[in-house]
């Protein structure tokens, strides 16, 4: 049994917890959080409580920790897990800022420990049959990408104040997992420009927004996202993969290449009929679905190879610093109303804050 400890039991936390209760090869060995619920929870499922993770570190020794802490502590927890040899697991963002996400990179590289970052949407069936079809060839050189996240969070979620200020909006909170699931099927981004619009809620937060994105090996994109807009065009509906929203399977990533478009999560992929194919003549459409299995049990069986150094982190701590800094980009172009890329946004490390 691999001995997991959870640093942080809050809304994901808690997600952890249970996915790890109901694993055969995994179990808890600490749960670390000083509120009230954190210990509850600990009481719950009979596991030793701590209120510092330092403690929890030292005095439980566990195979591998989930730090699903606050964003501004991943950067200490992940240090602190690092320094003890002890593979992490670190909820996204890598951390609050570039700067802090670049450190701890530094050290999980320089001392040979692996941090997986929580970015689960490469761990779901849709994303990866998506990326085994472009790696197969099966879409030929890519061309273009269009994706939605276009859905409505009720009033009640903006009762926190930090969700109506700059870095509690949607480009921080969510777009992030688009950002990296494009990296991850198209390639390293270049550069990004963006409109934002606060015009529905009128908070200091954006509500909308529309970004162009430049990828390194050519491919142009384009996404739109809103949190004040109903519609069920968002991974979170479609793949049916998320935790808090129901399943309404169909299509919210569009990607085209030289020989054939695949629509994500509903994974058609359409193609022309003959070799000599002629833009009048019908598509054929085609199913590429997903293996059935589940995002975040799958998250946690590739964290336990991690742990058992099987495997390296399919998100290592310095790719989650790249989909933090081309996310903050998109946040900064908007803001300036200009191009901003990557390399400028690795380059001014700890000049932006997330929420
Ligand atoms: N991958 C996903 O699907 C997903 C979903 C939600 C949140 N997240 C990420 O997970 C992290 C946590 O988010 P959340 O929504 O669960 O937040 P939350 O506020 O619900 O939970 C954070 C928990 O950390 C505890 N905590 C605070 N300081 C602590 C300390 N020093 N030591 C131990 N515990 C401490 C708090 O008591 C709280 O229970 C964030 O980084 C967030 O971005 C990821």
């Amino acid at each position: 049994m691999i001995r997991i400890a959870l640093l942080g039991a809050g809304l994901i936390g808690r997600e952890h917890a249970e996915l790890i209760q109901t694993h055969p090869g995994a179990e808890l060995a600490a749960i670390c959080d000083p509120s009230p619920e954190g210990k509850a929870l600990a009481e719950r499922l009979s596991v030793p409580h701590f209120s510092a993770y330092v403690e929890a570190l030292e005095k439980t020794r566990p195979d591998g920790a989930i730090i699903a802490l606050p964003n501004r502590l991943h950067e200490a927890a992940a240090l602190a897990c690092i320094d003890r040899g002890i593979a992490s697991l670190v909820e996204k963002p890598v951390a609050d800022t570039v700067a802090a996400g670049a450190r701890i990179a530094e050290a999980s590289e320089d001392r040979g420990v692996p941090v997986l970052v929580g970015h689960h949407r490469r761990h779901s069936p849709d994303i990866r049959a998506a990326k085994k079809s472009i790696a197969a060839g099966e879409l030929g050189g890519l061309v273009a990408v269009n994706g939605m996240t276009l859905f409505d969070k009720p009033e009640p979620y903006f009762q926190a104040e930090w969700r109506r200020q700059p870095g509690g909006g949607p480009l921080l909170i969510n777009l992030i997992h688009d950002i990296d699931a494009l990296r991850h099927l198209v390639g390293e981004i270049e550069s990004v420009r963006a409109f934002t619009s606060s015009a529905v809620r009128g908070f200091a937060v954006e509500d909308t927004a529309s970004i162009a994105i430049r990828f390194r090996n050519g491919v142009l994109g384009s996404f739109v996202i809103s949190d004040a807009a109903v519609s069920p065009w968002a991974w979170e509906y479609c793949s049916g993969q998320a935790l808090y929203h129901p399943s309404q399977p169909g299509p919210c990533l569009f990607i085209a290449g030289r020989k054939a478009a695949l629509s994500v999560s509903d994974m058609y992929l359409w193609r022309h009929a003959e070799q000599d194919h002629h833009w009048q003549h019908p598509l054929l459409r085609e199913h590429r679905p997903g293996d059935g299995s589940r995002t975040y049990v799958n998250q946690l069986d590739h964290f336990l190879a991690v742990i058992r150094r099987e495997a390296a982190p399919l998100i290592s701590a310095r790719d989650g610093l790249a989909t933090l800094a081309a996310t903050l980009a998109v946040e900064m172009a908007a803001r300036e109303d200009r191009t901003v890329t990557l390399d400028e946004m690795l380059a001014t490390a700890g000049q932006r804050a997330v929420a």
